[in-house]
């Protein structure tokens, strides 16, 4: 994958991709180790010990990956004072989308009102948010567009087999979202690296009804080889983690932050033994939230700017791994001030509510429009014979 500093220019002097606003959102349901106990044979002492996973949130019925994505990115609008008509795209990272087509994407840039924006999801299981960003970001360097939206969106808890102790005590959900925008100052997205094993598709799937052959696995359902996940993820954090430092030009001593995909306790620790790095420079939360697939890196990463663990000029680095095989690692050099210095300018947060307002009657409007335009063809004399003559032509046909 090439670095940042790539040679692909469209128009104008080549920018850089910051990011300027982020948000996050979990449903309010909490399911701890002990409520799991209930469902399936395990323990709370298992779990923590093996995972390092306390508690999830899981979604009600009323919450889907495009609710809870639509709440984080409203609230990454909200930090980086951008109104919704001046997004140029929106991508969401997804494995639970509620339908195969439309996007989630285009359900919240729907609600959003962002009427100049393109939208579409990306699939790459838990790499999917460092993907994204990374397609975001060069877009912005590219110069063929200034501002992009960007989310991380799970709801785990739906594909998730409830019956299999071995996977259902790992995953939660929720979601997180990034702004980035277009800037001559330097910093930003620095570089990515972007990488897929096919040969490990089996490892870790969930089969839609496209499928050729379940194998053994439950449609519309996850199954994991552990172990195996285990073994891959623990080979390519680092692996990734130094590859991008060095095409980014930094050592990993001028790493201040790693953000991972929270996975597994133990796939920190021992990342950071083989990188010779503290615990202290890789963010964790999933004893609160386990993990949330493609949302886990944006919702560490909202968490470590909300507790002031992110400085202006830091070098981050975020990793995610997983389905696919594929994996991805970037680095960012914090380019924005403290969030403490953020105001979004309060005219504008008029604005934004007033779009959303407006954005949630004009769906109403269009499917009323749609349905009134229906009854209206379908009661128009000429459209009924029409219909009686196609069903007499259909009944002839058969034998
Ligand atoms: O986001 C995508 C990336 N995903 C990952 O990175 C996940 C990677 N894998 C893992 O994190 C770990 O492999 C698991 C947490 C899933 C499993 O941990 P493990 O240390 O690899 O356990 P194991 O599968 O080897 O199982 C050890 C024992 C087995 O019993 P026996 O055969 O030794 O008697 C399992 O049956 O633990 C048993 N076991 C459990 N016991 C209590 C498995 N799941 C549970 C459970 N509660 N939930």
């Amino acid at each position: 994958m090439a670095a940042a500093n790539g040679k692909t220019r469209l128009n104008g002097p080549l920018r850089y991709a910051h990011i300027t606003g982020w948000g996050m959102a979990v449903p309010e349901t909490v399911m701890t180790n002990d409520d799991l106990a209930a469902i399936v044979e395990t323990n709370d002492e298992w779990i923590r010990s093996r995972t390092g996973i306390r508690e999830r949130r899981i979604a009600n019925e009323r919450e889907s990956s495009a609710t809870l994505g639509y709440k984080a990115a409203t609230a990454a609008l909200e930090v980086a004072d951008v109104l919704p008509m001046d997004i140029d795209l929106i991508v969401v990272a997804t494995s639970t989308s509620e339908h195969v087509f439309p996007s989630t994407a285009n359900r919240i840039q729907d609600w959003l009102g962002a009427s100049k924006s393109g939208a579409f999801d990306l699939a790459a299981a838990c790499a999917g948010f460092v993907y994204a960003v990374n397609m975001a970001a060069q877009s912005i360097r590219s110069g063929s567009i200034n501002t992009a939206l960007v989310i991380g969106a799970e709801t785990m808890s739906r594909v998730v087999d409830w019956n299999d102790r071995s996977t259902c005590i790992l995953f939660g959900d929720g979601a997180g979202a990034v702004v980035l925008q277009g800037s001559d100052q330097e910093g930003g997205v620095l570089s990515a690296v972007l990488r897929s094993d096919g040969a490990g598709h089996d490892l870790l799937s969930i089969p839609t009804q496209n499928v050729r052959e379940l194998n053994g696995h439950r449609l519309g359902k996850m199954s994991m080889h552990g172990g195996e996940v285990f073994k891959f993820a623990t080979r390519v954090v680092d692996e990734s983690i130094r590859q991008v430092s060095q095409d980014s030009g930094i050592t990993l001593n001028e790493i201040d932050l790693i953000i991972p995909h929270q996975a597994n306790y133990r796939i920190l620790q021992s990342a950071a033994r083989k990188l010779g790095l503290d615990m202290d420079k890789f963010v964790s939360n999933l004893d609160r939230y386990g993990n949330t697939s493609a949302a886990s890196i944006p919702i560490a990463l909202c968490e470590a700017i909300e507790q002031g663990r992110i400085r202006k000029d830091d070098h981050l680095v975020m990793v995610g791994f997983g389905g696919g095989l594929s994996w991805a690692a970037m680095t960012v050099r914090w380019g924005i001030p403290e969030p403490s210095s953020l105001q979004a300018n309060p005219l504008n947060r008029q604005r934004r509510r007033a779009v959303y307002a407006l954005a949630r009657i004009r769906a109403r409007w269009n499917r009323l429009r749609r349905a009134w335009s229906n009854i209206l063809r379908w009661s128009n004399p000429r459209n009924i014979r029409l219909m009686r003559l196609r069903r007499r032509a259909n009944r002839e046909k058969l034998p």
